[in-house]
């Protein structure tokens, strides 16, 4: 990438850093969340703070956020990544924390025709797999470590992290 690809990057970071806001609140059992001018979820979905190491658990994990069957990720032990969805490298050198949490929660806000589930959600659900109807895929604190996580792929080369 030239310099002026990465001076953008650079620029879009300190953006993302000015616009983030305090934590807040929100207990487990709710699924409630406000999504901010259409793009982003500012309040953290619950008070205990996301714990990165987890989050890349959730991520690799087959039954729960399974990201990795649509998305490559600094993830090298494992051996499939999807391609159905962009590269996650770098990724929270585009995006804030709550443009990430938005992109989990529910990423239909975004693209009504995202093939991407949205992990946080249950009105408007269809075809969901019997048992699944009434609750979301992920628990508000499962999204809340999988941001954490998101938010530590700084780097846009892609070496391990
Ligand atoms: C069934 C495939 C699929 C799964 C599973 C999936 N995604 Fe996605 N994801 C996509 C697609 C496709 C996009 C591109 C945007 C769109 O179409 O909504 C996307 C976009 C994203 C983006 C925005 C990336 C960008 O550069 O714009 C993030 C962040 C993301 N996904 C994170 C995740 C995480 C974290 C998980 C697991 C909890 C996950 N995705 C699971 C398909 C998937």
């Amino acid at each position: 990438m030239n310099r002026f690809g990465y001076t953008t990057l650079t620029v879009a970071a300190a953006l993302a850093a000015a616009v983030w806001t305090a934590p807040a609140r929100a207990a487990d059992s709710d699924v409630s969340y406000e999504v901010v001018d259409g793009y982003t979820i500012r309040e953290p979905l619950t008070d205990t703070p996301g714990d990165p190491v987890m989050g890349r658990k959730w991520a690799i994990n087959r039954k729960l956020g399974n990201c990795l069957s649509c998305h490559q990720m600094p993830i090298p032990e494992e051996q499939f990544h999807g391609e159905t969805g962009p590269a996650l490298y770098g990724v929270a050198d585009v995006y804030d924390e709550g443009e990430l949490r938005l992109r989990i929660v529910d990423p239909k806000v975004l693209n009504p025709h995202s093939m991407m589930p949205s992990f946080y959600k249950v009105e408007g659900l269809n075809r969901v797999m019997k048992g699944f109807q009434d609750k979301p895929i992920l628990s508000a604190q499962q999204v809340e470590d999988i941001v954490a996580y998101m938010m530590t792929l700084r780097d846009t080369s892609k070496k391990s992290q």
